[in-house]
C-alpha cells in the first residue's frame, strides 16, 4: 500500500487532512504519520496522541551525525537504517501512538541558530526511499508549508502526492508549481479542495480544470474542525464527512 505524501500551502489543511485520512484508513489497516515539518507542532494534538520521546533525528545521532553520514555523500545514505527496511523495525523510541496508528517525528528546530532544516529533509528523503511498506500498511507524510521538500527530493520515496488548494491565489499557484514538480519525479498526484464554500470550490474547480488539473473531492470549511483545532482537541473519525472517505476509496484504486 502506498505512501502518500501532503502538500500545499501554508494552513491550507495540511495536517488536518493527514488526520482525517488517519481515521478513516486506521480501519483498513496500520497508518503510520510520518511528520516532516521541522516546525510545526499541532498535528500531534489532531490525532490525539502524545509525541514520542525522541525524534528519528536524535535517534540517529542528531544533527552534526545526520550531516556527516547523509549530507556529506548520497553514496552513505543506506548506512544509517538496516537493510530491508520496515515499519516494525522503526526505532520503538522515535514512535507515538500504538497500532493500527503511530507517528513519527523527524526533527524539529529547537534553538535559536542551531541552522537550517536540510538534515531533516536529509531524513525523511532517505527514510522514505528506504521503508517498504506492505499490503496493509499506509505512511501518510505531513509536509511543511510550500515545496521546499520536493527541492531536498523527499517525495521520491513516495507514491503519491495530494496537493491540497484552499481558496487562495497562493494555494492556486502553489498547486500549479507542485504538479510540475511531481512530473519532475514522475509522481502520481490527485488535487483535494479544503477549506472551501460551494462559490470558491466552483472557481477553484475552473481555475485548475483550465491548466488541466483535475479535483478528487472538495472538503468544506467546517466550523467543527476549526474548533477542535482552536482548544487542542482530536479530530474524530467522519469528522471530513463523506468526501474524505471518497477519498479514500480513489487512493485504494
Ligand atoms: N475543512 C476545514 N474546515 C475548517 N477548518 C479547517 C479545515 N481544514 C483545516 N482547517 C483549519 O485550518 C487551520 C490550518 O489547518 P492545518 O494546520 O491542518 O493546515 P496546514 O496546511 O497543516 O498548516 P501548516 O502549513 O502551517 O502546517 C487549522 O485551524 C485547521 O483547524
Ligand atoms: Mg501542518
Amino acid at each position: 500500500m502506498p505512501k502518500i505524501l501532503i502538500t500545499g500551502r501554508g494552513g491550507c489543511g495540511k495536517s488536518t487532512l493527514v488526520t482525517l485520512l488517519t481515521r478513516s484508513l486506521n480501519k483498513r489497516g496500520n497508518v503510520l504519520v510520518l511528520d516532516a515539518d521541522e516546525s510545526n507542532l499541532g498535528i500531534c494534538n489532531m490525532l490525539g496522541l502524545q509525541p514520542p520521546e525522541m525524534t528519528l533525528m536524535g535517534v540517529l545521532g542528531g544533527r552534526s551525525k545526520i550531516k556527516v553520514k547523509l549530507l556529506s555523500s548520497p553514496d552513505e545514505e543506506k548506512r544509517v537504517f538496516v537493510d530491508n527496511l520496515t515499519i516494525d523495525k522503526l526505532p520503538e523510541e522515535c514512535l507515538g501512538g500504538r497500532w493500527p496508528v503511530r507517528y513519527l517525528r523527524i526533527g524539529k528546530i529547537e534553538r535559536s541558530l542551531e541552522g537550517c532544516a536540510c538534515p531533516m529533509g536529509a531524513v525523511a528523503r532517505t527514510l522514505l526511499k528506504e521503508l517498504t511498506v506492505g499490503p496493509d500498511e499506509w505512511v501518510l507524510i505531513d509536509t511543511e508549508a510550500g515545496v521546499e521538500h520536493f527541492g531536498r527530493g523527499v517525495p521520491q520515496g513516495v507514491d503519491r502526492v495530494i496537493i491540497v488548494v484552499d481558496p487562495s491565489q497562493e494555494a492556486l499557484l502553489l498547486a500549479i508549481k507542485a504538479r510540475k514538480l511531481c512530473a519532475d519525479l514522475n509522481k502520481d498526484y490527485k488535487v483535494v479542495i479544503n477549506k472551501a464554500d460551494a462559490a470558491a470550490a466552483a472557481y477553484l474547480r475552473q481555475e485548475l480544470a483550465a491548466r488541466g488539473m483535475a479535483v478528487a473531492v472538495t472538503i468544506p470549511f467546517l466550523n467543527k474542525i476549526q474548533q477542535a483545532n482552536m482548544l487542542g482537541e482530536a479530530l474524530t473519525a467522519n469528522m471530513g464527512g463523506n468526501e474524505v472517505e471518497a477519498l479514500v476509496k480513489m487512493l485504494e484504486e
